[in-house]
């Protein structure tokens, strides 16, 4: 149980590893990092068993920027043939779990293996509920078997409130046929990551008002609208006409950069692509300023140091507002719909 596995982008192993070599250092849990590139997982290796249950006590999962899942515990070996038996006798030492999840890696031999792991679940949860090793609904963490291959298995557990909310942590969202453009999921994912579902009907509703930056064609134009809200799209490229005949939407040709909402409205949400310092300056314009209550902002990463440069960004967010004597609460996500960026979302705390 000494090693702490996460899923990742492919790519951004590096980035994981950096991110939670950072925390463990800061809480003072030793061991080191490792995350083959492209392989789609990191993994960081405690030199102490209680390690890994320590980082996740004392870090929310929500606050990660890289990991897309995480679960601690160790790798098993599987023997061709009756695998339950060494699952179930491995798993004795684990405590009941209150639910059990199959996973693979986000690569094309993950993909290849999901096939195996649907046929496995329902003998092996089957297994595991009549040897009294999973109690579904019960208080047990969750127990994660990420499959390497069919002869290796990295069993761990993690907490059902402190780790990814769907398997792998990759949303299971539907393409809406009416939006204009893909990006619209990258949207509801950020919500659905950043926003409680409980709190959606307080927080995105009809009687409030949105500005898109670099709206069209109006994917993420669409989400807000989706909600009721009243919007102004800002961007010189056109936007779909079926937006526009809801009659929720202005459209304003004009510069993202300098576009002043009067008076000030709920949300401002930006897609733009541009040099991330330029985008993290907008949002701590439009927060600091009271332009917006809540935003959701695209941060694009840079080729090298990655991670490095995203917590630079954030800190300075982060001095801006003290700067500025406003309670501001900061999240950033790589979300699976992200590509080379990272997804911001701000909320002003004070009344
Ligand atoms: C990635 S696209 C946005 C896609 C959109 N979010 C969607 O879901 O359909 C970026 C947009 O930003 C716009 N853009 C670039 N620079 C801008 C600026 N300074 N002000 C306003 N829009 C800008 C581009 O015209 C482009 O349409």
């Amino acid at each position: 149980m000494n090693t702490l596995f996460m899923h990742c982008r492919p790519g951004f192993e590096g980035e994981a590893c950096a991110e939670i070599s950072e925390h463990a250092a800061a809480l003072g849990v030793a061991g080191y990092a490792k995350g083959k590139a492209g392989s789609a997982c990191a993994e960081f290796v405690c030199f102490d068993a209680e390690g890994p249950a320590t980082l996740m006590a004392r870090l929310r999962f929500m606050q990660l920027i890289f990991p897309r899942q995480w679960a601690r515990g160790g790798y098993l070996a599987l023997p061709e043939t009756d695998r339950i038996s060494v699952l179930l006798e491995a798993l004795a030492a684990y405590p009941v779990c209150g639910s059990l999840w199959l996973e693979v890696m986000d690569t094309n031999d993950g993909k290849e293996l999901s096939t195996f792991c649907r046929k496995f679940e329902a003998p092996l949860r089957k297994a595991l509920i009549n040897a009294g090793r999973l109690e579904e609904g019960g208080n047990g963490p969750r127990l994660l078997l990420t499959f390497v291959s069919g002869r290796e298995v990295f069993a761990g557990i993690a907490p059902a409130n402190n780790s990814a909310m769907w398997p792998m942590g990759i949303p299971r969202l539907k393409f809406p046929r009416e939006a204009p453009s893909r990006s619209t999921l990258k949207l509801e994912e950020a919500w659905h990551h950043f926003i409680p579902r409980e709190q959606w009907d307080e927080r995105l509703n009809s009687d409030m008002t949105g500005v898109d930056l670099g709206a069209s064609p109006g994917g993420w134009t669409y989400q807000l609208v989706r909600r009721g809200m009243l919007v102004t799209a800002i961007d010189n490229g056109p936007m779909a006409q079926s937006l526009m005949d809801t009659g929720l939407v202005r459209h304003l040709m004009a510069d993202g950069f300098t576009y002043v909402p009067k008076p000030p409205v709920d949300w401002m949400v930006c897609d733009i692509v541009e040099k991330p310092a330029r985008n993290a300056a907008l949002l701590e314009t439009w927060l600091g300023e009271g332009y917006c209550r809540e935003a959701v902002v695209n941060l694009k990463l840079p080729m090298k140091q990655r991670y490095a440069e995203v917590r630079r960004l954030l800190e300075r967010i982060e001095e801006g507002f003290k700067a500025r004597k406003v309670k501001v609460q900061i999240g950033c996500k790589q979300l699976y719909f992200d590509r080379e960026e990272v997804t911001c979302h701000l909320r002003r705390l004070d009344k």
